[in-house]
């Protein structure tokens, strides 16, 4: 069988012309332009790397993006000072704080901070909730990328069998929330799965992945999952990406699955080009609503001045 490769940067274009067109809209219609707040707390290689990807994503479709760097030994309170700065400075729509954070910070503490409008990541336990209850307002980036390469490349996951192997708070867990979901944003084609979540404790895993008609990887592991823990014909998505001597390879051992899967996503050029444009299409959101907001305002402040007059 020969085995599609699933291109996330050709989506990725597509879905980002789309979003071009309608940042273009917004600031015809309303002179708004979308802005990103990128924070970077050190100066991890890798995340130095997908902030500045994300950055230049937002210059090619007309966003605008700032980046604030903070050194390294920034306290946990300090980077609270800035993220109440953010979350009340009206020019700003989206604020992302690049993960991993230094050992001595809290993460927990400075996500909940983020103002959950502002959350474009989606990772506060407000936007969280609303994922796990089928009603979200933003869908995390990694897990809303997967949909978008499953669903420009034709292939859907109602009644299918789903094995995520890796249960981490950024891709397995809230993709397997949302595939459960009687419906998705993407319509009820891209919900209504039967998932398995699988992690480092599942007994007899490769019996589980081999179950799967969607097999989903999302571990950390370079070239973790091999043919033999694949169904014939399954369709798999590697969402890892994972910086070796042979350079960046997925969770994946992409030579040998290929070879027994329907369909592959490569790394790089997967899924990661799709997390950076999930994460425009959520700033647009963003902005889109708190333009109601500062309309609202604005009408109040009219209405004021009205009736001091
Ligand atoms: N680090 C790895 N993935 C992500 C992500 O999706 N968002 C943020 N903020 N940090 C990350």
């Amino acid at each position: 069988m020969s085995c599609q490769i699933l291109d996330g940067r050709l989506i990725a274009r597509k879905i980002q012309d789309e979003l071009k067109q309608k940042v273009e809209v917004l600031w015809r219609e309303r002179q708004l332009r979308p802005h990103l707040t990128a924070v970077l707390v050190g100066a991890d290689p890798a995340s130095e790397v997908y902030v500045r990807n994300k950055q230049s994503a937002c210059r090619r479709i007309g966003m605008s993006s700032d980046l604030r760097r903070l050194s390294a030994s920034t306290s946990t309170a300090e980077l609270l000072e800035l993220i109440e700065q953010l979350n009340s400075d009206s020019h700003v729509h989206g604020i992302l704080v690049q993960l991993p954070l230094p050992a001595h910070i809290s993460a927990e503490q400075v996500l909940d901070a983020i103002d959950p409008k502002k959350d474009v990541d989606a990772f506060h336990p407000y936007n969280v909730g609303l994922v796990a209850q089928g009603r979200p307002k933003y869908l995390p980036c990694t897990p809303y990328g997967v949909l978008q390469i499953l669903k420009h490349s034709g292939f859907t996951i109602r009644g299918q069998r789903v094995c995520i192997i890796g249960r981490s708070d950024i891709v397995g867990k809230p993709l397997a929330s949302m595939l459960v979901q009687r419906n998705s944003p993407l319509g009820p084609d891209y919900a209504n799965a039967t998932v398995t979540l699988c992690h480092s404790l599942t007994p007899n895993l490769p019996n589980v992945t081999r179950e799967a008609d969607l097999l989903i990887a999302a571990i950390g592991q370079p070239k973790w999952v091999k043919a033999d823990m694949v169904k014939p014909g399954a369709v798999v998505i590697d969402v890892g990406i994972n910086r070796t001597d042979l350079g960046l390879v997925g969770d994946v051992d992409f030579e040998s699955v290929s070879t027994i899967a329907r369909a592959i996503t490569p790394v790089p050029g997967g899924v990661g080009p799709l997390t950076v444009t999930m994460l425009l299409s959520n700033t647009l959101v963003a902005a889109q609503h708190s333009d109601l907001v500062s309309i609202g305002q604005c009408r109040d402040q009219t209405k004021d001045k009205k009736t001091t007059a």
